[in-house]
């Protein structure tokens, strides 16, 4: 990463944040070539894709959801001159410091317990230099976070024992110490190697607010007493630390959770390394938005933040390096079924290839096309094999507008079913069929109907 002169940064962006209430932080994290003001260049986001509920094929017209693929540091970037201070609730999950390689489970029906037999992809890295190298890439990402957020929002950073530490020396200078709201432990369990320390099966997620006004609804994520705690207050008068506790309301949850890691027999399950569990997300999108507010995901590999979100009535905004990840998101969506437009957007290069070769079917009776999916060659190996087709009946030749669309589900063997659309009038319309693969590989195939 480049430094930059002071003049040629985008102002305010980094080491420059000023909030009022602000206090110069007493500490501050220092590395070898720790750069305050790092080059920070705003990637060109290209729409790529559109799709809308009602398949309509119609221009979008409120803000829909966006779901990016590219670098999150240019996409934030980018992002600021529309979003500074408008978004609602950010949750991160970005790589740990690990020191891992992921990879992607992409097999069917494989059996779990045979590691060595299981069919891979490569997932996302989380390998650096040295630790300076690691907080290089996070620094100047958490300011733009700072900068994204509403007055009244939060940020939750969840990270594990690897790094936490230093996350939250930085926080503390990007946000203030006094912001911290929470420091939450989500405990799991699972089989370990581990045999000379004790398993390490906890995440920690930093809570950061912008204000001292945030948003928090302590009522939408009330949990039930414990059976003993409701024997307990039945059996004597005298318990408790003089409050009777509401039983019936429930309490506002400790800041230590219990949800069980997404296993192999999940229905949530994608494949995806690392995923995360939908309930996780959902008691985080629950506390801290209201239904309309914009909730964001920088790292979101598949997509839990996007799904829960667009689960519970919020706008949602998504974004990942990673084709496959950006990939798995999509049809996540596609699966639920759709509730909101979606727009999915590339940064300027990292346009998706044309990897696939489609064989299909287009057959019409009267003024309605049918069109089946034959087969699927891959350009490059190994096989392609089809989990996803998408249809734009009236394809503008520029933008394409996903009118028609099935995807497989996760652990569902078979084919795609036949897509259909009546045309309501004679003509000669181009189509567009795209078709993406296991790997996350897209194949585009253009032709012409005559109606
Ligand atoms: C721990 S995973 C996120 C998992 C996610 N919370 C879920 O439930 O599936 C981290 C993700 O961050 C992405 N990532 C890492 N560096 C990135 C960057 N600079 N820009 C965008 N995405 C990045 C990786 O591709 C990976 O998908």
């Amino acid at each position: 990463m480049t430094c930059l002169s002071e003049s040629s940064v985008i102002s305010d962006t980094f080491g420059s944040m000023k909030s009022p209430k602000k206090q110069k932080p007493s500490v501050r994290l220092t590395w070898n070539g720790r750069c305050d003001q790092p080059d920070a260049t705003a990637a060109v986001l290209n729409p790529w894709c559109e799709i809308h509920p009602s398949q309509v094929n119609k221009a979008i017209d409120n803000t829909p959801s966006r779901l990016i693929l590219g670098d999150n540091l240019s996409i934030m970037t980018a992002l600021l001159p529309e979003l500074a201070g408008k978004i609602d609730l950010i949750y991160v999950d970005p790589p740990f410091l690990t020191g891992k390689t992921y990879a992607a489970r992409i097999g069917r029906n494989e059996d779990s317990r045979r590691p060595s037999e299981w069919k891979t992809t490569k997932g996302y890295q989380d390998t650096w230099r040295d630790l300076g190298a690691y907080l290089d890439m996070l620094y100047p990402r958490l300011c733009l976070m700072h900068q994204l957020l509403a007055p009244t929002g939060t940020l939750y950073l969840h990270l594990d024992w690897h790094a936490s530490a230093y996350a939250r020396v930085l926080l503390d200078e990007i946000f203030g110490a006094e912001r911290l709201l929470n420091e939450i432990v989500w405990v799991y369990h699972g089989p370990s190697p581990i045999r000379s320390a004790f398993n390490r099966k906890h995440d920690t997620i930093l809570v950061y607010t912008k204000s001292r006004d945030n948003y928090f609804d302590a009522d939408a994520v009330r949990v039930a007493y414990n059976p003993l705690t409701h024997k307990t207050f039945a059996s004597s008068k005298k318990a408790g630390f003089g409050k009777i506790p509401d039983l019936k309301r429930g309490k506002v949850p400790e800041d230590w959770w219990y949800f069980p890691v997404v296993a192999r027999l999940h229905k949530e399950r994608t494949g995806y390394p690392t995923q995360k569990p939908e309930g996780l997300l959902k008691r985080i999108i629950l506390a801290s938005s209201k239904p309309g507010d914009l909730v964001a995901d920088f790292f979101s590999g598949s997509g839990t933040t996007a799904v829960m979100a667009d689960r519970l009535g919020r706008r949602w905004l998504a974004c990942d390096q990673s084709q496959l990840a950006i990939q798995t998101t999509y049809r996540r969506m596609i699966l639920e079924p759709l509730r909101q437009p979606i727009q999915l957007l590339v940064a300027e290069g990292l346009e998706p290839e044309n990897e696939l070769k489609i064989d299909a079917s287009i057959t019409r009776e009267g003024s309605e096309a049918k069109i089946e999916l034959l087969g699927l060659e891959s350009l490059h190996p190994p096989e392609a094999r089809a989990e996803l087709m998408e249809i734009d009946w009236l394809y503008n030749g520029n933008l394409f507008r996903s009118m028609s669309y099935s995807a497989l589900g996760w652990r569902k063997e078979g084919g795609l079913p036949v897509l259909s659309y009546t045309y309501p009038a004679a003509g000669s319309y181009p189509i567009c069929i795209q078709v993406c693969d296991h790997l996350g590989r897209l194949g585009r195939l253009l032709r012409t109907i005559e109606i």
